[in-house]
């Protein structure tokens, strides 16, 4: 039954009428100063009635997203807590309209980034970069989600195919909503294919493996029904499916300290990490694909998410700090400058706990612990909350130019220390 409902799902016209409207929504940044607040902010979070665009964290902010009647009872418990707080989005609805999603030509030649794109298109992109550059560029379909849509990877190498230079893994879109994050991963795409002279030496030292769409199942629900939707789209086989909680938080289901905290056990939380690491088709076809290329040296992974700008780096699941995070930590400083040289944008660096919140399963986690990628980051895209997860499309090229200039630049101290 609910597979049959899936599919029907991702079959429906996109221009549909029952596209969710966020009409009278809100969304709030509180700011709990006391432990007392902090705990209470933790338990509205795991009772998972409100959507939270960023969970609590003790030092940090903590963004809600309310409609009319739930905000009433968010003004009764910050008053009771004494906690600060003030209107990040005054009216969703509006912000809305800021993201074009783009109607281009599926001709496998099309592309831009003045507005988002389907998952359709920017597949049948992927598909025409390969016919059209086989030297430099290798597609994979690593696997099939449970909607039947393919997760598409692309390899950009340049030199001899039979031998392996040390890889650099970028992927994106593991949340529906954070649209931002496979249009930069496009733009990284881009750049390498139509100007690899421009990064000669990247590509001399490095094989990109780049995927710009982990969740399609939830990109695509999120492009037709609900923008905002997060975790991935398979039913759960329990009761929670006929409360509509779909879908499993792929950055909670890689198999590194698999379970741990800042991960949900209930299949409607939003951070709801699945029965088993590895339980999805998108999380374990990429344990697959990195198994099944055992004799390639990961150096970087690079995963992209909005919104906060924030570099973060490893451990997600524990406060401890791996052995060698003075230099993770170098590297990443490196990345924020140039990013911030190039119109001032501002980033956060520090461990996923420090700068963010608590959060085991992550896919930055698995691939230092478990794949042996020193260099492992979790990227928060723009913006800071003024738009949150609705970045307009004007933000598009500016953003992913500053971000492919900080990840390069990185990558470029990362070669000098091999
Ligand atoms: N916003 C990301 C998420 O919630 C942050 C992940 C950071 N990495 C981690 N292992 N906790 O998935
Ligand atoms: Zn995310």
């Amino acid at each position: 039954l609910s597979l049959g409902e899936a599919t029907a799902d991702a079959n429906v016209p996109h221009d549909s009428e029952i596209y969710s409207s966020f009409k009278g929504y809100r969304v709030y940044r509180l700011q709990a100063n006391s432990t007392k607040a902090f705990d209470a902010l933790v338990k509205l979070h795991d009772e998972g009635d409100l959507d939270f665009w960023k969970a609590p964290s003790f030092r940090g902010e903590t963004d809600i997203m309310v409609n009319g009647n739930q905000e009433k009872e968010l003004k009764d418990f910050m008053g009771f807590y004494k906690i600060d707080n003030t209107v990040l989005i005054d009216d969703l609805d509006i912000l809305m309209n800021g993201q074009r999603l783009g109607r281009l030509k599926s001709d496998g030649k099309a592309m831009s980034w003045t507005e988002y794109h389907y998952m359709e298109t920017i597949f049948d992109w992927l598909d025409g970069l390969a016919t059209f550059y086989p030297e430099l560029v290798t597609l994979y379909t690593i696997g099939m989600t449970t909607d039947g849509n393919p997760l598409k990877l692309v390899k950009i190498s340049v030199g001899r195919k039979d031998r392996h230079k040390p890889g650099v893994y970028i992927d994106a879109l593991y949340h529906g909503r954070e649209w931002i994050s496979a249009s930069v991963a496009t733009w990284i795409i881009n750049e390498l294919v139509t100007a690899p002279s421009r990064y000669s030496t990247l590509l001399k030292n490095f094989d990109f493996y780049i995927m710009p769409i982990m969740n399609p199942d939830g990109y695509a629900h999120s492009c037709n029904y609900n923008r905002l939707w997060r975790k991935s789209r398979k039913a759960s086989g329990t009761w929670a499916d006929f409360l509509g909680c779909r879908g499993v938080d792929l950055n909670r289901n890689f198999g590194f300290h698999f379970g741990g905290p800042g991960s949900g056990t209930i299949p409607c939380s939003l951070i709801y990490r699945g029965t088993h690491a590895f339980s999805e088709p998108e999380t374990s076809a990429v344990r697959d694909f990195i198994y099944e290329n055992r004799n390639v040296k990961w150096a970087a992974y690079f995963a992209l998410h909005s919104y906060g700008q924030k570099w973060m780096t490893p451990w997600g699941f524990t406060e401890v700090k791996p052995v060698d995070y003075d230099e993770l930590i170098r590297v990443a400083r490196i990345g924020v400058a140039a990013i911030e040289s190039h119109r001032g944008t501002k980033y956060d660096v520090g461990s996923a706990p420090d700068v963010l919140y608590m959060a085991s399963g992550g896919s930055d986690d698995w691939f230092k612990g478990a794949a042996g990628c020193k260099y492992s980051y979790t990227i928060e895209l723009p913006d800071y909350g003024f738009y949150g997860f609705l970045l307009p499309s004007w933000e598009i090229i500016p953003s992913a130019n500053e971000t492919w200039f900080g990840i390069s630049t990185a990558l470029r101290s990362i070669a000098r220390m091999r």
